[in-house]
Parts: C-alpha cells; structure tokens; sequence
C-alpha cells in the first residue's frame, strides 16, 4: 500500500495572501520499520528446536496474512450485499467474519508462543497473502457468494498446505491448530456455497 508523501503547499487565503502549511515528515515505511527478521526469536522454554520454530513463524505468518485478508474480505461482503436474500446474507457474511477474527487470533497467538514476531498489521499482510483481491464493486448476493466463496476456498486450500508444512515440521500444536481453522473455513464455505447449489 504506497503511502502519499505529504509535502509543503500553498494554500489560498480570503485575503489574497498565501498560507504555507508545515510540511509532514514522511512516515517511515518498510522494509525497515517493519520487523522481517523472523531468525530473531525470543527466548521460550518451549523444546521444539529453533530451526524448527523459525520455520513454523515464518509458514504462520503467511496464514496469518491470508487469514488478515480473509477478514477484510468477509466485512466487505458485509457492508456491501444488496438486493432480496440482503438481511440473511449481511448476517451470515458477519458471522463469518466473527470466526475468521477468531482464527486471526489463533495463528497470530501461536506465532508468538513460538518466540516469534506476530506480524498482524495490514501493511505487512499486504502482498504476502494468497487470496484473491476482492473485487469492490460487488452489489448482488450471488455475485458476494460468488466473490466470498472463492476467498474461503482459497484459505481452506491455504490451511490444507500449512497443515501439511506443520506435519512435515513435527509441529503437531500447529498441524492441529491449522486443522481446526481447516474444518472451521470448510463449515463456513458450505454455508455460503449453499446459496449456489440446489438450483
Ligand atoms: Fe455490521
């Protein structure tokens, strides 16, 4: 997300004479400010091998990322549902968003019980996950399940592939936790897919 550089300018006064506004030091933005460097741990009694931790922190934070996307997503289809199934769709769109929140926080909680740096912010989400951009102009209920349900079964797919990265990292805490988002999101793109089928 590029950031605009604020710079001086002029502004017109009543009076005819010119105001200069103070200039804004840009923002710092990354790589440096944001911490990439997930070699760095912190120091845990926790016995699974180093190695093995930076893998799984580095592996979790690209589900956190997608499941960070997966949120936005969820509340944009919220917001944004119109038409005659309005009042069923907003609500389910919403309780959708109320468990993805949920697994937002079990990833980003396990990347830090590991020493890890959760990196939780839409900044650092940004170009990291894999789902697709939702497209913003959606209006209809069917075109919001269309868009929706190509996100979850992009995350399902995504926990699917981390489940096995976990299990072949002997990390069983996290091969389960990833399982739990896994079935949670196949809950989920059923209710939603639902909507499509008997037709
Ligand atoms: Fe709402």
């Amino acid at each position: 997300m590029a950031r605009a550089t604020r710079t001086a300018r002029t502004a017109p006064r009543k009076d005819g004479r010119s105001r200069t506004t103070v200039a804004q030091p840009p923002r710092p933005t990354a790589p440096e400010s944001r911490s990439r460097d997930v070699s760095r741990l912190y120091a845990t009694k926790n016995d699974l091998a180093e190695e093995t931790r930076v893998e799984v922190i580095t592996l979790l934070n690209q589900r956190l990322a997608e499941s960070i996307d997966l949120q936005t997503q969820c509340k944009q289809a919220h917001w944004n549902v119109k038409g005659p199934a309005f009042i069923g769709l907003h609500k389910l769109f919403d309780d959708v968003n109320e468990d993805v929140e949920g697994y937002v926080d079990l990833i980003a909680e396990r990347i830090v019980q590991l020493g890890g740096i959760a990196e939780g912010t839409v900044g650092a989400a940004e170009g990291r996950s894999s789902l697709p951009d939702y497209p913003l102009a959606l209006s209809t209920g069917a075109e919001h399940v269309a868009a929706l349900s190509d996100a979850l079964a992009a995350f399902g797919r995504a926990a699917r592939i981390g489940i096995e990265e976990m299990n072949e990292l002997k990390d069983a805490g996290s091969a389960d936790l990833l399982t739990e988002v896994s079935r949670g999101v196949d809950k989920w793109l059923w209710f939603v897919e639902a909507h499509q089928q008997g037709s």
